[in-house]
């Protein structure tokens, strides 16, 4: 594994690997604190964040190295005035790693494509895989397993998490069903609906299922995840259309009704109680929110540890 683009481009063994590095980690923690000594992340933000980059910084300044915050709206490439290319030559000379959080999943590629040291996706319009890293390294701490699972996906569905849950689900052998409005702008794109078929048939396992029907997604669900309705490319004028075309996909009491019991509530966050899910639920005893946010620390530690071969 030299980088972390894409959950299609990682084996399943590599998946849970990196899960079960994480959970050694975080229940040994003192045995790693310098596992990382002079090593230097950068980490590249043309999006807002709060837990990813809070979380990588965290996660290296614990293993004993450094992480650089590098805005990208004064950068010469954020300026249109030097290459991806270029960017990834020069900052392969200083750093170990690299990651970036930026809109354009094309130019991630070409970072990873002209670096000579590992490459991170913090976030791209085509997928967040650190995040479902974290996510199922929670789901095997709350449901004890990471396959055999059913997971409904509930809301906006043409967003870089819902990708990235295809991808995992296709890799891991969990049944995944999508709930979310016809209309295209809602949807997953075809083409990941094809790459996310291929991948399922790969590893022998089943593509997700997308139906326009909320409450038969969340039929004997054991997670039912959602995201925000407005993800941070959105603009803000779109927010009451967005609400309106939305809200029969929000998670509820009524759609947590049909789930199995044990059935848990998971959010990337950041989220808008009273819309995507309302309040009863998000801080219910059903959520597990908090617990995935604090996972994104402990998964950062083993990808950045297995980049570098640590
Ligand atoms: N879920 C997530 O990536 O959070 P941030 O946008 O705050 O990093």
């Amino acid at each position: 594994m030299k980088n972390l683009v894409s959950l299609s481009n990682i084996s399943p063994k590599d998946f849970q690997g990196l899960i079960d590095k994480a959970i050694e980690i975080k229940s040994r923690k003192s045995m790693y604190t310098r596992s990382l000594f002079e090593k230097s992340l950068i980490m590249i933000f043309q999006a807002p964040s709060l837990r990813t980059r809070v979380s990588f910084e965290v996660a290296m300044t614990q293993l004993h190295g450094s992480a650089i915050n590098y805005y990208s709206e004064n950068s010469p490439w954020g300026l249109g005035k030097e290459s991806m290319e270029d960017v990834a030559r020069t900052l392969s000379q200083y750093c170990d790693v690299i990651s970036a959080r930026i809109y354009s999943h094309s130019e991630l590629k070409k970072l990873a494509k002209n670096a000579s040291v590992p490459v991170i996706n913090m976030m791209t319009n085509d997928g967040h895989p650190c995040q479902i890293l974290g996510d199922f390294l929670t789901i095997q701490e709350k449901l004890g397993k990471t396959k055999g699972l059913k997971i409904a996906y509930l809301g906006d569905a043409e967003n870089n998490v819902t990708y990235s849950l295809m991808r995992a689900c296709a890799l891991t052998g969990n049944s995944l069903t999508i709930a979310c409005p016809k209309n295209k702008e809602y949807s997953p794109k075809e083409r990941v609906v094809t790459e996310t078929k291929k991948l399922a048939k790969k590893y022998k396992n089943k593509a997700a299922v997308i139906t326009t029907d909320p409450l038969k997604a969340a039929k004997n669900a054991d997670v039912i995840y959602t995201d925000s309705w407005m993800s941070y490319r959105i603009p803000q004028e779109e927010k009451n259309r967005r609400l309106k075309d939305l809200k029969p996909f929000q998670v509820n009491k009524k759609v947590f009704s049909q789930a199995k019991k044990t059935a848990v509530f998971m959010h990337c966050l950041p989220a808008m109680r009273g819309h995507e899910v309302t309040e009863e639920i998000i801080d219910g005893k059903k959520s597990i929110v908090f617990p995935q946010a604090q996972n994104r620390l402990h998964i950062q530690k083993a990808i950045l540890m297995k980049l570098l071969n640590k």
